[in-house]
């Protein structure tokens, strides 16, 4: 069974063509159109300019990905798309040519929720995954924590009260002028760093309910390089600013896998997925790795390429949703594209 995923949420564009075979999902191509040189003057995403780019190659992404696969459309058993969360003049475009290939060719259309995708990405290296599994979901737009009983059906446990803890890296990496996109700039710059910068107090919650926040961090990192000789300015001074990656790249990476062993025994998870963007992040990947080795669970993370938005884990979820979700062309558009 071949199945096309597009993914458009935000400022990849992307295509893949998945296998879906009794070993589980095979990328047979995968296409994705970065935006990064274009977003880079401004520190981050512009909407309406992403949603432009996105226009602009949709059509070449998607025929790419069709043209490695040496398939044809009529050869798909599945087109699967990103339904949102996400930017909604970018998820458009992808959701509008998805349909519009599936309605042409009579073929199945999967609405896929993007958490959902990024989850699904795991599959790819682990698709024997025992379950039920944690899975922390951590991006510029997500830090959530579900419990998934299988690849479709995930409940939400935590999530962050605030902002995302890729916003977190995104906005020190503007503030130490790291370049764009932050996450990858800090996490590099951390693993130059010889000295150690000072701590930053963990957030408390009044009501002692579990959860995230990482607006206080975005100001307290803010004020620390507004305050410190060395870290902007005229007198940058390269090491401070590696100690400060470095103590950032730990902070946030604490705080992420703090409620994973209370949640894991009360649950009685079998498994750790970690997946976003920011599961590229080496200390992270490696803490998580040593973290489930201790609590005697099995640990996903995918690939560094397939955690960052890509149409492949969109084909890998549209696999496994069954049948009697798939839409026809027929359906109103808009009931699949709930939010
Ligand atoms: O999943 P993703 O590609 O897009 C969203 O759905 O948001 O995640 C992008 C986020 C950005 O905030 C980026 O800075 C972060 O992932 N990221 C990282 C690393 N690589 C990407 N964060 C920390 N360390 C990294 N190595
Ligand atoms: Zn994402």
């Amino acid at each position: 069974m071949l199945v096309l995923g597009l993914e458009s949420s935000c400022d990849d564009c992307s295509a893949a063509v998945v296998e879906e075979t009794s070993a589980g999902p095979k990328i047979i191509s995968l296409v994705r159109e970065s935006q990064d040189e274009l977003h880079a003057p401004y520190g981050g995403v512009v909407p309406e300019l992403a949603a432009r780019e996105h226009l602009i190659k949709l059509r070449q992404v998607i025929e790419t990905a069709l043209h490695q696969a040496g398939i044809k459309t009529t050869d798909l058993s599945i087109i699967a798309v990103t339904k949102g969360p996400g930017l909604i003049g970018c998820l458009l475009t992808t959701f509008s040519a998805g349909k519009a290939m599936a309605w042409h060719s009579d073929i199945a259309f999967a609405p896929i929720h993007h958490a959902m995708g990024h989850f699904n990405s795991a599959r790819f290296d682990a698709p024997n995954l025992p379950f039920p599994a944690l899975v922390l979901l951590v991006s510029g737009g997500h830090t959530h924590l579900y419990l998934a009983s299988n690849w479709i059906d995930m409940q939400l446990l935590m999530k962050t009260r605030d902002d995302a803890a890729g916003e977190a890296f995104d906005k020190t990496a503007r503030l130490l002028d790291l370049g764009y996109p932050g996450g990858q700039a800090v996490d590099e710059r951390a693993q130059h760093a010889t000295n150690s910068a000072l701590a930053f107090r963990s957030p408390k919650f009044k009501d002692g309910l579990p959860s995230w926040s990482f607006s206080g961090l975005k100001t307290a990192v803010k004020q620390r390089i507004e305050n410190t000789p060395g870290l902007s300015g005229d007198d940058r001074n390269e090491s401070e600013i590696n100690a400060l990656c470095k103590r950032l790249n730990e902070t946030i990476t604490t705080w992420l896998l703090e409620p994973i062993p209370k949640l894991a025994t009360a649950y009685g998870a079998k498994s750790l997925v970690v997946s976003g963007g920011v599961a590229c992040n080496s200390e992270l990947r490696s803490k998580a790795k040593s973290l489930s080795e201790n609590l005697g669970i099995v640990v996903a993370i995918p690939k560094p390429y397939l955690c960052t938005d890509n149409g492949a884990m969109v084909a890998s979820a549209g696999a496994m949703l069954p049948r009697s979700t798939h839409s026809s062309w027929m359906e109103n558009a808009s009931a699949d594209f709930k939010l």
